[in-house]
């Protein structure tokens, strides 16, 4: 498959090589600054251009958050599919999810591409469900990522408190600042650091006056994310089965669903 790759940052040049170990080609690479990206702009009109010459069949951006809304935003009235992972951004998706309507396009976007945090998902899921019923037993967050993420708390981090919250109808309110006062009973706490090179680690924690129970993922370098995004735009391309193209909005869940 034809990809581009917008944004050629760290991911970008991981997700450029899991890319073509899965015998896709790079056509194109857009940039700000990096000197090795095909074309270098901050104009979007200019980097619609530049995949549209390419030939590209699919987008990953992997851009930064003050970028991702205005990048996307231009991307998808190209119709091309696109795979968002930058992160940040969706409290947008409503005005996201029209425009995608309305060209009818086809966009995943995931806070973490990794196999591995996705099975992470399911399981702090059903642990929740399983918590439920036992009052007596707390529950709170912990988010820890290098000191040059631009945004806190993390995409994972807020993926994983929406599911805690649909799991366990005692904890209502999402907390991410630090308290000035003591939680209410109803508040779940996510709470962020943010240090040196950590890829990204999350904790859940269920505490009891007894006993306490920690599940923790911990991403050991970024190649997971990169292959997850390479998989996610494979996935998106695909028809469905009755052979029509896919268009709307997707996620991760979508493409584990289908395997
Ligand atoms: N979803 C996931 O699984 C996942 C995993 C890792 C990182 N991320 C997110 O991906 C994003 C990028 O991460 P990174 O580690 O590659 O960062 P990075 O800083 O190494 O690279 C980002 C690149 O994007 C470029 N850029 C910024 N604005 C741009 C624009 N308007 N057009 C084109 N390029 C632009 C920058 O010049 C830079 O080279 C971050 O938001 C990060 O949180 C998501």
């Amino acid at each position: 498959m034809k990809l581009a790759l917008i944004g050629y940052g760290k991911m970008g040049h991981m997700i450029a090589q899991a890319a073509r170990l899965r015998t896709h080609d790079i056509v194109c690479t857009v940039d700000l600054f990096a000197q090795d990206a095909s074309c270098i702009t901050s104009d979007t009109s200019e980097m619609v251009r530049a995949v549209r010459e390419s030939g590209a069949e699919g987008i990953i951006e992997f851009s930064h958050p003050a970028s991702v809304f205005a990048n996307i935003s231009a991307l998808i009235p190209t119709g091309i599919p696109l795979v968002v992972g930058t992160t940040g951004w969706l409290d947008r998706l409503p005005e996201i999810a029209a425009q995608v309507e309305l060209n009818k396009s086809a966009l995943l976007h995931a806070s973490n591409f990794s196999v591995g945090v996705n099975l992470f998902y399911r399981m702090v899921s059903e642990a929740a469900r399983l918590m439920a019923s036992f009052e007596e037993y707390d529950v709170a967050l912990f988010e820890s990522h290098h000191n040059q993420k631009a945004d806190s708390p993390s995409g994972t981090g807020l993926d994983i408190a929406k599911r805690i919250l649909a799991q366990i109808p005692r904890k209502t309110k999402l907390v991410t600042d630090s308290f000035e006062r003591k939680p209410e009973s109803d508040e779940l706490h996510l709470a962020s650091v943010r240090v040196g090179s950590v890829p990204g680690t999350h904790t859940v924690w269920f505490d009891s006056s007894a006993d306490t129970i920690e599940l923790t993922h911990t991403a050991r370098n970024r190649e997971a994310f990169a292959i997850g995004a390479v998989r996610a735009i494979e996935w998106l391309c695909q028809p469905l089965d009755s052979g029509h193209v896919k268009n709307g909005i997707y996620t991760m869940d979508d493409v584990f669903d289908s395997l």
